[in-house]
């Protein structure tokens, strides 16, 4: 299970950390409370919040993949994933090499775009592209349309993927859980944590305790930055050249 914090190494602000966190730092959209940038009826009433945003946190143009994303696509090629559940939108698990078959964005992604009032399903690079100009806000490109085009990314007030509920089936056959860098605020996503059965570790990895994590006597709390968090779980598995090769595949791929 990943949230924001697993992407603040690769420079994308969280969302609720004091100070640093996306929610402390948007006073110049004059918002009614910060949450509302993800509002779906704030979105219809004013969109500039959320595009400008979007401008900024655009996957794959200004932010890459860290250790963290790095560590699941390891945990994939050691054949230990089961499944990534991720809150973030920013695609950066996709970017490390995460397999789609292996990745649920319970939060939506920017990879699609539909009409946020008929639903047609709108060309994502069209969308991209005016994004990034600033040319919005996108109209529906279905005649008699009025509505306004946003990326997939779920907003308050919209539901989860209906794949998100699989989770159901997955937390049976889960050896270990972890849980990197999420401060569980936010429901459904939160809820899995609860899920798993009683003899199944899980393992925090976070700045801070957050959720129920710790009540169980097979908990584990990684506390601390999750990049020292992460090489230190990489030199306990004796995988630290791994993680090395897999970097520099990366920096060679990024060129
Ligand atoms: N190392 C370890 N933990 C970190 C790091 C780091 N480098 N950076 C941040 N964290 C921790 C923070 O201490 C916090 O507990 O990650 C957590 C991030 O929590 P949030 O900012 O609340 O982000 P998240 O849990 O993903 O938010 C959930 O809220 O607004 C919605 O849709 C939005 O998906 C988001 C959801």
């Amino acid at each position: 299970m990943a949230g924001a914090g697993l992407s603040t190494p690769s420079g994308i602000p969280d969302f609720r950390t004091p100070g640093t966190g996306l929610y402390d730092n948007l006073q110049k959209y004059n918002l009614p409370y910060p949450e509302a940038i993800f509002d779906i009826h704030y979105f219809m009433m004013d969109a500039r919040p959320f595009f400008t945003l979007a401008q900024d946190l655009y996957p794959g143009v200004n932010y890459k993949p860290n250790v963290g994303h790095r560590f699941l696509r390891l945990l994939h090629e050691e054949k230990k994933l089961q499944m990534v559940y991720t809150q973030n939108i920013d695609g950066l698990e996709r970017l490390a090499g995460v397999p789609d078959s292996k990745l649920m964005e319970a939060h939506g992604t920017f990879a699609t775009a539909s009409c946020t009032l008929c639903g047609k399903i709108h060309n994502p690079d069209r969308v991209k592209e005016a994004i990034i100009d600033g040319d919005i806000p996108i109209m529906c490109e279905a005649a008699m349309c009025k509505g306004k085009v946003k990326p997939d990314v779920v907003f308050f007030g919209e539901n989860l993927p209906s794949s998100f509920w699989d989770y159901h089936h997955h937390v049976h056959f889960t050896d270990l859980l972890l849980v990197i860098g999420t401060s569980l605020e936010v429901y459904p996503f939160a809820g899995i944590v609860d899920t798993v059965g009683k003899t199944t570790p899980r393992v925090l990895i976070n700045l801070n305790s957050v959720g129920s994590l710790g009540s169980r006597s097979n908990d584990v709390i990684l506390a601390g930055d999750l990049k020292d968090s992460i090489w230190s779980l990489t030199k306990a598995l004796g995988w630290e050249e791994k993680l090395k090769n897999l970097e520099e595949k990366y920096d060679s791929s990024e060129e």
